[in-house]
């Protein structure tokens, strides 16, 4: 996935590239720094040391060591000051920086911390706006794998607007849910009792004309069987050939129909590049319920496409688990930005979407 969260201990995890915020000295410190020189054994001191420190913004390169990676990319954030010591700017060019240091050594997956987000006392959810900003820059020219690590939910602060609305909305769809239940509940025994022969529907071709069940409209009822027939037939082929398209034929239809490209389709789609391109040479293709809901995504579907673009692979969104009603939470109200969502389904302990 070219963009992804994770909670873990940085130390333990397999990239090309490994990230450590560090200060200017680069000779160790606590928090991640710390343990990512515990972890790397004392070599990597000694490497630090002919370095000559790194100053705010920048970024340094030194071998992996002891760690799962082939370089261990130093970059030293800014300490937060209140936010009118251009913070925000020095914040991003350490992104910036470490990215392209894993670029020009050919890197293909490079893990981050949230840089400045600890002891330098950076806020939360504008650090990790920072970095998702300048890693949605960057993957948007370029293909890599980033993971963004998380050491303790309590470093993850989402914006408190969207997850304010997103409590709200499932909160309402639950009790939405409960309501119906209750309600349902309440009816059955006396619709088993009232459910008499006369009562039951009879079958819509059994009869020469077509009898309305309870309220149905008069005009309907008085529709012949015939006319009926006639004139579902080009509805019925129609029908046929829609449900013979595969997930496959639909997703290229649809990006074509909106006009994109396929490269911008499977970047908005948080999607690998060699995953689309299978995608795109395999009819039958059966994806992920968080792929085909990605591409639902970048495609900006609204409710009623999407859930006709996951049934093609199998699935639908329903109204009650956490994953389906976020999503549903971000179509409704026009918001297609995959990283946005992303954040808040990591937010929730939900699977992120793309592949
Ligand atoms: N894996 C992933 N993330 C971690 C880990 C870990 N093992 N440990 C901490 N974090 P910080 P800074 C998270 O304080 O704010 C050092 O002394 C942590 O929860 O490590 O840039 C340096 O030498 C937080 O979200 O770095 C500097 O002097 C994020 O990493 C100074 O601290 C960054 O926290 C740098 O401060």
């Amino acid at each position: 996935m070219p963009f992804t969260i994770i909670r873990n201990d940085i130390t333990k995890v397999k990239a090309d590239a490994i990230v450590n915020a560090a200060n200017s000295s680069l000779l160790g410190g606590g928090g991640v720094d710390g343990a990512i020189h515990n972890a790397a054994g004392p070599g990597l001191l000694e490497e630090c040391k002919t370095l000559g420190g790194c100053k705010v913004g920048e970024a340094k390169l030194t071998k992996g060591y002891k760690l799962n990676c082939k370089y261990i990319i130093h970059t030293v954030g800014p300490a937060w000051q209140g936010g009118n010591r251009n913070e925000e700017e020095l914040l991003r060019s350490c992104y910036r920086n470490a990215l392209a240091l894993a670029k020009e050594k050919g890197c293909e997956s490079a893990a981050f911390p949230l840089i400045s987000s600890g002891i330098y006392g950076y806020p939360k959810d504008k650090a990790l706006d920072a970095a998702v900003s300048e890693f949605r820059n960057f993957l948007a020219d370029n293909d890599m794998d980033i993971i963004l690590v998380i050491f303790d939910k309590d470093s993850f602060e989402v914006s408190s607007a969207i997850m304010g609305g997103i409590r709200q909305y499932i909160s309402d769809a639950y009790a939405r849910n409960a309501a119906k239940r209750d309600k349902r509940n309440r009816r059955e025994p006396l619709m088993g009792a009232a459910m008499s022969e006369a009562a039951k529907p009879v079958s819509l071709f059994g009869r020469k004309k077509h009898t309305s069940l309870n309220s149905a409209p008069a005009v309907l009822s008085e529709v012949s069987e015939e006319a009926c027939f006639e004139a579902s037939v080009p509805d019925l082929e129609g029908l046929l050939k829609a449900q013979d398209e595969s997930f496959s034929e639909a997703l290229l239809r649809l990006i074509d129909e909106k006009g994109m490209t396929d490269v911008e389709t499977y970047k908005k789609a948080n999607i690998d590049r060699k995953l689309f391109s299978k995608i795109r040479s395999d009819k039958n293709y059966k994806p992920k319920k968080q792929t085909a809901v990605a591409f639902a995504i970048a495609l900006e579907l609204d409710l009623n496409e999407t859930e006709a673009l996951l049934e093609k692979a199998g699935f639908a969104l329903s109204g009650s688990l956490r994953f389906d009603l976020i999503i549903r939470y971000f179509i409704e109200h026009g918001n297609y930005n995959i990283y946005e969502i992303n954040e808040a389904l990591f937010a929730f302990d939900q699977s992120l979407i793309g592949s």
